[in-house]
């Protein structure tokens, strides 16, 4: 039998950075389970359990539930600010739902995906984990708010909650509704782009096998409550530099226009990265756009090569 600490619910499992980490967990040892409210978008590796729920009122496992990795959510500032409700029932009521029914079946470790989105506007500086928070979206909101009643566990229930504050994840299967895979398939497409703002703002561009390993990281670390690391690179990139790696990937350039701000964005996020390595021992080892680019960067993996 499994030892009871490799085994690990992983929510959110069918997205970008789900499928990911359920691929990596189980690769290096853990037995996973992957729950979400849709198929993968490519099969698990074997053995790895799947179990479709919906988390806001779906079945739970029954099993026990020791260490519980949750990504599952609805994404992104931009689109909270027009289904709140949505972002609240989902990011905020699905996860003191699946807190307190793992609570009830052993849990010791819940891992939380949490955001960059709560330091909110900075001037371009590093964020550090103890910084004055500052939500500007529902999304940021939900996060912070996750992050509360992880805290709250930790302390009334004794379970280990360990945040963990992702900056703008990039890689393969990359959501297509963040700026740098919107930018490649309109590319491909021959869409024109609509940049909100000058292209000047900054983004701390992580990389989704990173993510993956500071999942494990954290899954292995030996403190102990209620905690909150940064995991980011500490570089930035600019938007017109995204821009700029989207045409590099595909070989090809569209038309791209400039438009106002959007309200949800903020300048810039950074993130100051020495607690994650002096606690957790991890550290960002991809760098964008990095040697070689996304696989199936080109018209082919649209399908548009017959
Ligand atoms: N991608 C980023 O840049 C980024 C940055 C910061 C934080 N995060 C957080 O990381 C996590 C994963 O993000 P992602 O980019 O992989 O998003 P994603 O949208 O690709 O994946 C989220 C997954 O959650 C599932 N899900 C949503 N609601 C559900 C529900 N009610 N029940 C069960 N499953 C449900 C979706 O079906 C989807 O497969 C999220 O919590 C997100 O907020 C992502």
């Amino acid at each position: 039998m499994q030892a009871e600490r490799n085994r690990v619910l992983v929510t959110g499992a069918s997205g970008f950075i789900g499928s990911q980490v359920a691929r990596h967990l189980a690769a290096v040892g853990h037995a996973i389970t992957a729950l979400d409210l849709r198929p993968p978008p490519e099969p698990h590796p074997a053995g790895v359990k799947m179990i479709d729920c919906d988390l806001r009122h779906g079945k739970l496992p029954d099993d026990e539930l020791p260490h519980v990795v949750h990504l599952a959510a609805l994404g992104g500032v931009r689109p909270s600010m027009e289904r709140p409700l949505d972002y609240l029932d989902t990011n905020l009521g699905a996860t003191i739902r699946l807190l307190e029914h793992a609570r009830k079946r052993g849990l010791r470790r819940f891992i939380f995906a949490s955001s960059s989105s709560v330091y909110g506007p900075t001037a371009g500086r590093p964020s550090k984990e103890d910084d004055q928070l500052n939500p500007c979206s529902p999304y940021a909101i939900t996060k912070l708010q996750g992050e509360e009643w992880g805290q709250l566990f930790a302390e009334k229930h004794g379970i280990d909650f360990i945040a963990l504050r992702f900056f703008a994840v990039w890689g393969p299967g990359q959501r297509p509704d963040l700026a740098l895979e919107s930018f490649r398939r309109k590319i491909l497409e021959g869409e024109a782009i609509t940049i909100h703002g000058d292209g000047s703002q900054r983004r701390d561009l992580t990389h989704v096998s990173d993510v993956a390993r500071a999942i494990e990281a954290a899954l292995a670390w030996n403190g102990r409550g209620f905690e909150v690391f940064n995991v980011g690179t500490g570089r930035s990139h600019s938007v017109n530099e995204m821009l700029r790696a989207a045409e590099a990937w595909t070989g090809m350039k569209t038309k791209v226009h400039y438009g106002p701000a959007h309200p949800a964005d903020v300048p810039a996020t950074l993130a100051d990265v020495r607690k994650a390595e002096e606690m957790l021992g991890w550290k960002a080892e991809a760098s964008f756009p990095g040697r070689s680019p996304l696989p199936n960067s080109g018209k082919a993996a649209l399908g548009l090569l017959r």
